[in-house]
């Protein structure tokens, strides 16, 4: 890939891409396409695979596909959008929380962190992490020891 690439995730990150694909070279968009909400329509987005904007059916727990990935193409930035969304399916299943918001994460940042070279990092998180805060709107300097959810 070319000087300037994105490594991307998520349904948001689909959009992202489509906007970010105007001002680099290449994007990679990586989902595990999980069924939480219907994968069909990330699948079938007119944005990927197409244009510059590659897609991986993959996972981030996955060490060994992400730093042959890494290997092979020299991201400058990674835009972390990959994560189990919802609030009230953390009491269902809490475990898949853990996974792909917090083992995945720290699976992402072990990789980029042996990367050479090492991409700039963008993360977005959830307003869930300010709880039931009623000051709107939030601000980063929050409380965030009260979450919504896990
Ligand atoms: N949508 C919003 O309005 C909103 C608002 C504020 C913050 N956010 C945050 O932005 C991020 C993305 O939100 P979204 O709305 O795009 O969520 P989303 O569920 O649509 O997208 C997350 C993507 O991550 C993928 N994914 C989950 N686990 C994975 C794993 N282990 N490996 C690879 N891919 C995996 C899912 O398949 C999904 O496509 C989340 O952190 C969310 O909390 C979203």
């Amino acid at each position: 890939m070319g000087k300037n690439s994105q490594f991307i995730n998520g349904f948001v990150g689909i959009h992202v891409s489509a906007a970010l694909k105007r001002c680099v070279d290449y994007v990679l968009w990586l989902d595990n396409c999980n069924n939480y909400y219907d994968p069909t329509h990330k699948r079938a987005s007119t944005f990927v695979g197409k244009n510059g904007i590659f897609i991986v059916e993959g996972d981030i727990n996955d060490t060994v596909l992400l730093t042959k990935l890494f290997e092979v193409i020299h991201f400058t930035h990674e835009m972390y959008l990959a994560a189990q969304a919802g609030v009230r399916y953390a009491m269902q299943n809490p475990k898949s929380y853990i996974y792909s918001n917090i083992a995945g994460f720290v699976n992402v940042l072990e990789v980029c962190k042996n990367a050479n070279p090492q991409p700039v990092i963008v993360w977005a998180s959830s307003s869930s992490v300010y709880g039931l805060n009623t000051k709107v709107p939030f601000s980063e300097k929050d409380r965030t020891d009260q979450p919504t959810s896990l």
